[in-house]
């Protein structure tokens, strides 16, 4: 059984770019709907380019018009990939371990409302952590807070400037959610990877 898979965005999409080419066409699951809370999302176009369906949200607060969406397109899987909004709580009743969020730090340091974008790394520089890192995790009612499926650090260096930091998280980001989505792909649901899962990933 394929797995179908709805990726939520609000902007670049870098990490629906990386999942789109990580989920080869022999792959037990795939993307068969992108979904935004913004019609100027960027990202959008990775999935119009490969006739992917993709949505904006006329109201991205309202349970009904993504409960009607996820059931017609049959989605086992709901990934959170640089989504900033809330789902709303009916939906993550209704798919409750089944929606994943990547966030560009060790939650749950730097993770909460409004730690988003640069400003997670602006504010591990201004901490003086010495490393920083990727995790994926559950998603429920709480921002960041669900269950964490997979962890990757990444060293803060000490002539790190947001900008750079941001790129090598990012990086880790773009290996991490792939390996976090083909394994939840064989075992029919997410799962926490184990230490050999995030060192392949
Ligand atoms: C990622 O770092 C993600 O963790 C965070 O927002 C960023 C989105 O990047 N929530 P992109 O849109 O996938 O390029």
């Amino acid at each position: 059984m394929t797995m179908r898979i709805a990726v939520a965005i609000s902007g670049r999409g870098s990490n629906l770019e990386a999942l789109l080419r990580a989920l080869r066409p022999d792959a037990p699951a795939a993307i068969v709907l992108v979904v935004s809370d913004r019609a100027s999302a960027a990202g959008l176009e990775h999935a119009r380019s490969r006739k992917i369906p993709a949505t904006v949200l006329p109201d991205p607060d309202d349970p009904t018009g993504w409960l009607d969406l996820l059931r017609d397109y049959r989605i086992d899987l709901l990934v959170l990939a640089g989504y900033l909004r809330l789902v709303p709580a009916p939906v993550v009743a209704a798919y409750r371990g089944r929606i994943i969020n990547t966030h560009p730090s060790l939650l749950p340091a730097f993770g909460g409302k409004g730690m988003y974008g640069e400003r997670v790394h602006r504010a591990v520089l201004a901490s003086g952590a010495r490393e920083t890192g990727v995790t994926v995790h559950l998603v429920d009612e709480v921002y960041d807070r669900g269950a964490v499926l997979a962890q990757s650090r990444v060293p803060v260096l000490p002539d790190d400037t947001a900008e750079r930091l941001a790129a090598r998280v990012l990086e880790v980001e773009h290996r991490l959610l792939p390996a976090v989505v083909r394994a939840a792909a064989a075992a029919g649901r997410p799962v926490p990877l184990t230490e050999a899962g995030v060192n392949q990933g």
